[in-house]
């Protein structure tokens, strides 16, 4: 098992389509590892492959906590079949230290997905766990928390990482 370091905002791996897995083989399953490890490490619930570079179709989740690590689930080629309702609430990401932003999404989802034994399944979920992943399944398509917000939140977030940049190339 081994800790990644997690791409963030603005590197561009982050804006890629990810690729549909083929075959759940040894290095799909070390991968599952890494990424719950490096999930739980950054203090993360959700987690998704090019947030560490790897732009395939798999995610982690774990709403049960860093610290608890009682629900790790492993999705790969996760497709979102049904969508219910609307609900608003407050996200973060691993690939955004320092932002956060409200987001409406669907309240209740259906999402098949594989597990690690190559078996098809299916998962109905609502509250935190729709909110994540929705949220992850966005990263596998490119697309990220910055997105829903408004232009100004957004100007405001890309001046202060112009900022820690320059502060960062002084050093
Ligand atoms: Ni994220």
């Amino acid at each position: 098992m081994a800790i990644k370091t997690i791409r963030c905002y603005p590197d561009p791996v982050l804006r890629e389509q990810s690729m549909e897995i083929k075959e759940i083989d040894s290095e799909i399953k070390e991968l599952s590892e890494d990424m719950l490890e490096t999930m739980y490490e950054s203090k993360g619930i959700g987690l998704a492959g090019p947030q560490i570079g790897v732009t395939k179709r798999i995610i982690t989740v774990d709403i049960s906590g860093p610290e608890k690590r009682e629900a790790p689930m492993v999705l790969i080629n996760p497709v979102i079949e049904s969508m219910e309702g609307e609900e608003e609430s407050e996200e973060g990401c691993l690939s955004f230290p320092g932002f956060r932003c409200n987001i409406k999404r669907a309240a209740k989802i259906k999402v098949s997905f594989l597990d690690l034994d190559g078996n098809r399944r299916e998962i109905e979920s609502d509250e935190l766990l729709a909110v994540c992943l929705q949220h992850e399944i966005d990263h596998l398509n490119g697309k990220l928390i910055i997105d829903y917000a408004g232009k100004l939140k957004k100007a405001m977030y890309e001046k202060r990482l112009k900022k820690l940049k320059k502060r960062a190339a002084k050093k």
